[in-house]
């Protein structure tokens, strides 16, 4: 019998909450195909940081590292926004994209149509939202040197990121960007600040130049603030968006209410030897604890595993499938309740995919 290592990072707040759901999914699609999946939990963020003293410790990163896939939930919250900056439990996330390599972050935002009435926007603008942000990962404001804080004899002070990005960083990125494109609608977006920024420039140069190797795919260039306006008022016309790394995480939330809410949207990052897979919501420290969390967002995170991490598209399929399926019976978790149906909380949903799935095998 094949065996897949995960390792499992839950990480904060709801994260510990949805990623058991997560597990349990992936357990029964090994279950029904008889394939094994071995899970191995790690400690990061704000409960490596109360463990451990660091938000990354070095057995986590020796887990993941081993590991055919790692399963993420979520880190950060109240109790860590004190720390200082470089030990902050979002530190351990950024740490294991950078250590992994991992330049490619795949965000897809689909509005199901059960769930159109789910988006505080008009039926006429979401209804058959289907599109993909291409988030770059290990670059840009996130990890560009010069950074810190000058502090000044007066009391005042400086503070600096940078924004900067090699044309290898911009390339690689954009590669992955028109692969999936030419997977899907053949239409991708680039969204940048060329008006302005000199990295854009770089940017929509290195873009263009990548694609003439794709001329099957539409290549347009957006502005990134006419981008946020064209999301919340024609999100069809996008197929794959591709940007740079603070631009995709701003753009990314903004997607998630054409899809309903935050709990609806999975996420894989990709690029070096082990793919990391997520939900794009935080730790909602709002609703942590209550039980009451979507966990449809980590369990297509797992669809997601299955497709890229261990090549069982199939059964990715039939785990989305039944995530549908349960959303056409009307259980709904609160945060996509204003769609109508039978409110359940997060434990009853993953019990219901469950359920659905293993009617599958
Ligand atoms: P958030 O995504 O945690 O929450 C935003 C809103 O969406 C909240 O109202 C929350 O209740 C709701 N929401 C999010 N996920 C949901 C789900 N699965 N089901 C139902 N409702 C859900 O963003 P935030 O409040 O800006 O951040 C909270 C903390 O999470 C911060 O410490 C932040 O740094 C961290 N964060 C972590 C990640 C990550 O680990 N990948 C991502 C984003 C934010
Ligand atoms: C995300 C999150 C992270 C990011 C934080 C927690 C570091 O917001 O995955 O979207 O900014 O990338
Ligand atoms: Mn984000």
């Amino acid at each position: 019998m094949a065996t897949y290592r995960i390792a499992v990072l839950p990480g904060d707040g709801i994260g510990q909450e949805v990623i058991p759901e997560a597990v349990r999914v992936l357990q029964a699609v090994g279950k029904g195909v008889g394939v094994g999946f071995e899970f191995e939990q790690g400690l990061v963020g704000g409960a490596a940081l109360d463990a451990a003293g660091v938000p990354l410790p070095p057995e986590t990163l020796k887990l993941c590292r081993g590991a055919q896939a790692i399963l993420f939930g979520a880190v950060g919250g109240p109790k860590w926004d004190g720390v200082p900056h470089e030990q902050r439990p979002e530190r351990g996330l950024l740490g294991l994209r950078k250590e992994l390599d991992l330049y490619a972050n795949l965000r897809p935002a689909k509005c199901f149509p059960m769930l159109v009435d789910a988006s505080p926007l008009k039926r006429s603008v979401v209804e058959g939202t289907d599109l993909l942000v291409v988030r770059e990962l290990t670059g840009g404001l996130y990890f560009g040197e010069p950074r810190g804080v000058e502090q000044f004899a007066d009391g005042s002070a400086r503070a600096i990121n940078t924004m900067a990005y090699t044309s290898r960083e911009i390339e690689r990125v954009a590669r992955t960007a028109f692969e999936v494109a030419r997977k899907r609608r053949k239409r991708l977006a680039s969204v940048d600040k060329e008006n302005v920024l000199v990295v854009s420039q770089l940017w929509r140069e290195v873009v263009t130049r990548v694609g003439k190797d794709y001329p099957d795919v539409t290549l347009e260039h957006v502005l990134v603030d006419n981008c946020a306006m064209a999301l919340v008022q024609r999100p069809t016309q996008f197929d794959v968006i591709v940007t740079e790394n603070t631009f995709g995480d701003i753009l990314s939330d903004e997607a998630a209410i054409l899809a309903g809410s935050m709990g609806m949207l999975p996420s894989a990052s990709l690029g070096g030897t082990v793919g990391l897979y997520e939900p794009v919501h935080g730790t909602a420290p709002d609703i942590a604890g209550k039980g009451i969390a979507n966990p449809l967002a980590a369990i297509l995170s797992a669809a997601m595993l299955l497709r890229y991490a261990v090549d069982m598209a199939t059964h990715a399929d039939r785990v989305e499938s039944s995530v549908l399926r349960v959303l056409e019976h009307g259980y709904r978790t609160a945060d996509i309740g204003q769609s109508g149906g039978k409110v359940v909380g997060t434990r009853e949903m993953g019990d219901l995919i469950v359920r659905e799935l293993e009617a599958q095998f």
